[in-house]
């Protein structure tokens, strides 16, 4: 007999458990957009590189359209959906409606599921690839912008609004980058010299 091609999953999101049957190709991306009428994590490039469908698995980012919704059973998903306290922003949120972290808004999700965990990996005291001093006893790295932009380095914004999504992730971190965008940086135009490309930046 051939084996099943789709099962019964539960999957818990956003603190919700839903039962649904599967095919065993589906994506966590497809499940949440498709099956549970979630559609705020997005579809960029459906193949892993911009971003866009980050979610949280267990607290810690993960692209949605590089998981099988059945290996996502018995994990806590967190979607943008599930971020605000109700009618309350979070402090991320919060920070990119101040500060224009978004053009289009269609990465936008994917951002803030990322710099939830960026912010949680950074105060656990986990290094980056820009990490200076990576030994234990030199304790928690700066948060500096650079920090910022390596860290949030897997989600492409086609807009180009990198500069204040690096300010608004610092703001909701409660640290100074001592970085002052511009109005022209903050609406995707050019960014001085010396200073992070907006394209690759973050
Ligand atoms: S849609 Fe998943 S990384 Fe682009
Ligand atoms: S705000 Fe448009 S893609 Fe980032």
């Amino acid at each position: 007999m051939a084996p099943p091609t789709s099962s019964a999953i539960t999957l818990n999101v956003n603190g919700e458990k839903h039962t649904l049957p599967v095919d065993h190709r589906t994506t966590l991306l497809d499940a949440l957009r498709e099956r549970l009428a979630l559609p705020g994590t997005k579809k960029g490039c459906d193949q892993g590189q911009c971003g866009a469908c980050t979610v949280l698995l267990d607290g810690r980012r993960a692209l949605s359209c590089l998981q099988l919704a059945v290996a996502a059973e018995g994990r806590a998903i967190t979607t943008i959906e599930g971020v605000a306290d109700g009618e309350r922003l979070h402090p991320v949120q919060q920070a990119f409606l101040d500060l224009d972290g978004y053009q289009c808004g269609y990465c936008t999700p994917g951002q803030i599921c990322s710099a939830l965990a960026v912010i949680a990996e950074h105060a656990a005291g986990w290094p980056s690839a820009v990490t200076a001093d990576v030994r234990p006893e030199a304790g928690v790295p700066p948060l500096t912008a650079d920090e910022i932009r390596e860290r949030m380095s897997g989600n492409l914004c086609r807009c180009g609004a990198y500069v204040s999504i690096v300010q608004a992730v610092a703001r909701a971190a409660g640290v100074d980058t001592g970085e002052t965008p511009t109005t022209a940086e903050r609406s995707g135009g050019p960014t001085p010299a010396g200073s992070a490309d907006a394209g690759t930046a973050a």
